[in-house]
């Protein structure tokens, strides 16, 4: 996982127009295959920004780079105004704190309790934390994911639904000011998936994340975004709210709606 840390101080409240990810230009290939080819978008502070492609169309590559997973062979991904690109490893480290990413297939650990599971992870960024501030916090995640009573549990007691709160729970408990979301619904029925749309909202007002969803599913893209962009042949080929693109005169950005 890439994500983490302590004390931040709290982000502002509203939506603003200040960028908190700016990515201009963005070119990434694996040898012959050029999935990326002059990507540009940007989140505003506070803002859902849903991210819509076919599959293989390089959704997963971007937030890859976004975070350093993936090296991009050009462009720029300015996040807190910093160009990741261009700075070392240890200030990439301090950007990357900020950052909470919920993969698509996360895992929990199989031989661990939920507390274990989140006590690890956090214990892991906060070592001096005493045991009842560690009881706390995981207390309060757990809080934030509808999830109190699941603490004592282990992940093959907890359905698929709850095994994605737990996950992105240990995602929260880091405290990140910017969450990306892999395809956070995929493989769930459609009501827990609805369910899982309404905690992405939920998190988004009550900790001030501004974020980046990728997802299939058109249901949790409507709920959540408070702006999509549509990635196609390597470019971003539509930008807009979900009520512009819904209505849209080009046909194949028609097709995500159907
Ligand atoms: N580590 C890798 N090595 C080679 N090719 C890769 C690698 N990761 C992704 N790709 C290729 O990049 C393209 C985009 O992948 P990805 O970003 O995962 O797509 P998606 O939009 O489905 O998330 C695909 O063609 C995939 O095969
Ligand atoms: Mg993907």
């Amino acid at each position: 996982m890439i994500q983490e840390t302590t004390t931040i101080a709290p982000a502002p409240i509203s939506k603003t127009n200040s960028p908190v990810i700016e990515i201009k230009e963005l070119y990434k290939s694996f040898g012959k295959n050029e999935v990326l080819k002059g990507v540009t978008f940007s989140v505003n502070k506070g803002e859902n920004l849903v991210v819509l492609g076919k599959s293989g169309s390089g959704k997963s590559i971007t937030i890859k780079c976004l975070v350093g997973l993936v090296v991009a062979d050009e462009g720029e991904i300015n996040v807190f105004g910093t160009d990741i690109t261009k700075i070392d490893i240890a200030e990439l480290n301090e950007i990357r704190v900020r950052i909470g990413f919920l993969f698509q297939n996360a895992a929990l650990y199989d031989s661990m309790s939920v507390r274990e599971n989140l006590g690890f992870t956090l214990k892991r960024h906060a070592k001096d934390l005493s045991a009842e501030e560690l009881e706390n916090q995981i207390k309060d995640v757990l809080e934030s994911v509808g999830l109190a009573e699941a603490i004592d549990k282990m992940p093959s007691e907890l359905s698929g639904g709850m095994r994605k709160r737990i996950g992105l729970a240990r995602t929260l408990i880091l405290k990140p000011e910017i969450i990306l979301y892999d395809e956070p619904t995929t493989g769930l029925d459609t009501i827990t998936s609805r369910e899982i749309s309404e905690l992405l909202l939920e998190i988004q007002k009550k900790h001030k994340t501004s974020s980046i969803i990728i997802t299939h599913d058109m249901a949790c893209a409507k709920h959540t975004a408070d702006r999509l962009v549509i990635l196609k042949d390597g470019v971003i080929h539509t930008e807009g709210t979900y009520e512009e693109l819904e209505k849209s005169d080009d046909e194949w950005v028609r097709s995500f709606f159907i």
